[in-house]
């Protein structure tokens, strides 16, 4: 049988690479964290908030425990406010502006295979919205400048 114009379409569309639209924190970002980040950044990993994290930041360090992970508001501190960035900082693959070529410290945990690593950044990436990944900082520092109202605008990170 001929492959009706529709079909073909909705193929292609299935073998394109995710889109912010359809990443979900509930079905894409909850899972992938619980599996590759919530060991060390979990409440039951007794990981801190970010607030009890920056409070005694040598402690935590010293359990070897980071900022918790493990719910849509948790995220979105390390994303937007106020601690704009921290994710895209330390999942980057080194690719981006201000990397430097070097993978931020956390993208080795993203996954065990290049492949898996590289297929969950993408996830992560879509997720936040299309052009929305940068490593800026809320306010500047250094050579890193401050996030523009701008950039902030393309973060969709649909629940
Ligand atoms: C084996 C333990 C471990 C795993 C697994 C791990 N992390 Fe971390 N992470 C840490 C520790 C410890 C710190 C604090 C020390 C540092 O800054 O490197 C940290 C720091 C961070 C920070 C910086 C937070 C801040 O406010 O400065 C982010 C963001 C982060 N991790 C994200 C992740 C993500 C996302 C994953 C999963 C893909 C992950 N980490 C997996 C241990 C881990």
């Amino acid at each position: 049988m001929k492959r009706s114009l529709l079909t073909t379409i909705a193929c292609t569309a299935i073998a394109l690479p995710a889109m912010a639209a359809d990443v979900t924190y509930r079905n894409d970002i909850a899972p992938m964290f619980k599996a590759q980040c919530a060991e060390c950044h979990s409440a039951d990993a007794k990981a801190p908030t970010l607030q009890e994290y920056k409070l005694d930041q040598k402690k935590y360090d010293k359990e070897k425990v980071g900022p918790r992970t493990d719910t849509y508001e948790n995220l979105v501190m390390l994303i937007a406010y106020p601690d704009s960035g921290a994710l895209m900082r330390r999942l980057d693959d080194g690719t981006s502006t201000l990397a430097g070529g070097k993978p931020g410290n956390m993208y080795k945990n993203l996954g065990s295979t290049d492949a898996e690593r590289v297929k969950n950044l993408a996830t992560v990436k879509a997720w936040l919205g299309e052009g929305a990944w940068n490593l800026n900082r809320w306010s500047k520092k250094g050579e890193v400048p401050g996030i523009t109202k701008e950039e902030q605008d393309k973060l969709v990170l649909k629940y």
